[in-house]
């Protein structure tokens, strides 16, 4: 090996160390690793614990009162005929079917019908079923009373289920007063 070649030898390992700095350098400059605030992948109950009971809050409906003042218990009776009648009779000591019989069913208790085998979903409600509580029933059932036997999704339209409860309350002895 004349001195030549080893003047060549050690230039190429020169080299090869300086091709290699300024490669490290501009990748380095190149990618910049960016620090995730949040997680990329959204996993239920972990991290942002602050959005987790806003999520479970039940949907707040808007107040039917305004809807049933202008509600048509004939409009009802059609959607009625159309959605509930597979399942329930509306005449004054009518037979149950799949569901209890309705007449008389709005300012009565839960399960208002005698004999009728209701849920304990149904059974365990406190109270009556008051506007409110038939807006948010017929709402979603499922949500009003998780586990009914009612297998029903719901109107979701106000106006609808304001004509509804109209026809409900008109088809008793005794219909409550509906709000002006
Ligand atoms: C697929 C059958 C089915 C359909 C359709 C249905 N229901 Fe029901 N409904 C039931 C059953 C079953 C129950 C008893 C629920 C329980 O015990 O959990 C019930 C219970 C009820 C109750 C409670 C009665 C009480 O005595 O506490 C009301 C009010 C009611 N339904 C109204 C309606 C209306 C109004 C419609 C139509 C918009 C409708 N249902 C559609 C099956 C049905």
């Amino acid at each position: 090996m004349d001195s030549m070649e080893v003047n060549k030898a050690a230039a190429a390992v020169l080299v090869a160390g300086i091709v290699f700095m300024v490669a490290s350098l501009i990748s380095d400059n190149l990618v910049k690793p960016v620090e995730l605030k949040t997680s990329a992948i959204k996993i239920e109950g972990v991290g942002a614990p602050a959005a987790a009971p806003a999520a479970a809050k039940p949907v707040a409906l808007p107040p039917i009162g305004p809807f049933l003042a202008k509600a048509s218990a004939a409009a009802g009776e059609a959607d009625v005929k159309k959605l509930c009648a597979a399942c329930h009779t509306f005449n004054e000591g009518g037979h149950a079917g799949v569901g209890p019989n309705l007449y008389g069913v709005v300012g009565g208790p839960h399960a208002h019908m005698q004999g009728f085998n209701y849920s304990d979903a149904i059974k365990g409600k406190k109270g009556d079923w008051t506007f409110d509580a038939l807006n948010e029933w017929l709402h979603s059932p499922s949500t009003y009373a998780p586990g009914t036997r009612m297998g029903f999704a719901g109107i979701s339209s106000e106006k609808e289920r304001a004509d509804v409860i109209a026809y409900l309350n008109s088809n008793s002895a005794k219909p409550l007063p509906l709000p002006k």
